[in-house]
């Protein structure tokens, strides 16, 4: 089945089943690499990336959730994501790196509605993405030094965070 949807910016065209994950389909036909698999079952983070801009678990949404609908990969590059990878490297985040991807998108999707989190709306929003490294801390430090760059927008008043779809909620949306 054909299944048409926008990743990155760029119409693309997927001959899958529609329960198909959208994970396989971004790393397997689309050659997106750089969401990573790990538990599978919704529950570390790790294939998070965003759907009509909220951050969502692509391991467990499937592809016909995203037909015609807009998906950002890490991939996607822009200022907020590179302000955010930039101070990712300031404070020296990284170990193995195999969360960061999805803790990088779940970051960018927290700053693009809540553009001065506070320490607790860092941790409340990122409680969800699993770090077997234990990062958390250079992580919270890393979001903080970000919103002093451009990975903020320039709002007005301060957003309450959002907190990430489901699955469920992402595919009735
Ligand atoms: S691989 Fe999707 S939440 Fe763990
Ligand atoms: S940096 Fe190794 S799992 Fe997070």
């Amino acid at each position: 089945m054909a299944i048409t949807l926008t990743v990155n910016g760029q119409r693309r065209s997927v001959d899958a089943p529609p329960d198909t994950p959208l994970l396989w389909v971004l790393r397997d036909d689309l050659k997106l690499k750089g969401t990573k698999y790990s538990c599978g079952m919704s529950v570390c983070g790790a294939c998070t990336v965003h759907l009509d801009g909220a951050p969502i678990r692509s391991c467990v949404t499937p592809i016909a959730a995203a037909a015609n609908r807009s998906i950002t990969t890490i991939e996607a590059g822009g200022p907020r994501l590179q302000a955010l990878q930039e101070a990712w490297l300031a404070e020296e985040v990284v170990q193995c790196g195999y969360c960061q991807p999805g803790m990088l998108m779940q970051a960018a999707a927290l700053l693009a509605t809540n553009p001065d989190p506070t320490d607790a709306e860092i941790d409340r929003w990122m409680a969800g993405n699993l770090c077997r490294c234990g990062t958390y801390a250079r992580i919270r430090r890393a979001i903080r030094r970000a919103t002093a760059t451009k990975a903020a927008p320039a709002a007005p008043a301060k957003a309450p965070p959002r907190k990430p779809a489901t699955t469920k909620e992402a595919s009735h949306e």
